[in-house]
């Protein structure tokens, strides 16, 4: 792995709990139908459901246990693939994108999981969602790059949202990223100690050396990157 550039700057971050449209919102508009859908599926917490569940994650799944966390679940393939594998540990994804976590329950109830459950909802409102230690891990696969310097404040790979991460993970737990945008392997091996987390291992190239974890399921966005023959980073920190 290459050293991790110095920021230039400090960018300004996007702020933690920022206002975002929530379903009535969304439903009163009446111009996206994946809203009305997504409450009616069996794989989906709705958000105001999901946000009952703050302190209590193990009892939103079908066994108590610790639950894994996936942030931007896109069309769950990770999610359900991951689920299938582990079959014993309690999956949730969260996706900002109503059309995806449609998709992505549909991914869940064609792999026959009921370990696995999403919600719609938006990563910079976290702690409207967990309380210290409700998670066992956290998994970042492909955050969206906001590859221009004027929107590098909009990163998830951020200070903020890693402190809060490291405060609903419990001491031990994981945080595993993916990703095909080389700044946020830097952000967050520079962000690591100061946040909480303490770097594991790490892969420059997950096709060509496998990812530094066992058990590793290929995204739907690895997959594109893959068939480029890009390289995917992966970073693998734990809970210190
Ligand atoms: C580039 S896609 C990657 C999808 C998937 N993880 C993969 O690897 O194929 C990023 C995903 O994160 C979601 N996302 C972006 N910002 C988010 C936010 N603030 N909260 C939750 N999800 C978000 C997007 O809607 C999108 O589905």
């Amino acid at each position: 792995m290459n050293e991790p550039l110095t920021p230039r700057t400090r960018v300004r971050q996007q702020p933690l709990n920022r206002p975002f449209r929530d379903r009535t919102v969304a439903e009163a508009e009446g111009v996206n139908p994946h809203v009305a859908l997504h409450r009616t599926m069996s794989q989906v917490i709705p958000a105001e459901t999901a946000e009952g569940f703050r302190g209590r994650w193990e009892e939103a799944f079908a066994s108590p246990g610790p639950v894994t966390l996936e942030i931007g679940s896109g069309n769950g393939f990770y999610l359900s693939g991951m689920a299938a594998k582990h079959p014993e540990q309690r999956w949730l994804g969260l996706e900002l994108r109503f059309k995806r976590v449609v998709l992505a329950a549909r991914k869940l109830e064609a792999a026959g999981v009921d370990n696995a459950r999403l919600v719609r909802f938006d990563a910079y409102n976290l702690a409207r969602l967990f309380a210290p230690g409700d998670l066992a891990g956290v998994h970042i696969n492909h955050p969206d790059p906001w590859a221009k310097d004027r929107q590098a404040h909009r990163r998830l790979i951020s200070a903020p949202v890693l402190t809060q991460l490291a405060e609903f993970v419990r001491i031990g737990g994981e945080l595993r990223l993916k990703t095909d945008f080389r700044p946020h392997v830097d952000a967050l091996l520079a962000l690591a100690a100061e946040t909480g987390w303490a770097p594991v291992e790490t892969s420059d190239d997950v096709l060509r050396d496998g990812a530094p974890w066992a058990n590793d399921v290929c995204t739907n966005y690895q997959r594109k990157f893959n068939e480029k023959g890009l390289p995917v980073y992966a970073v693998w920190l734990r809970r210190a």
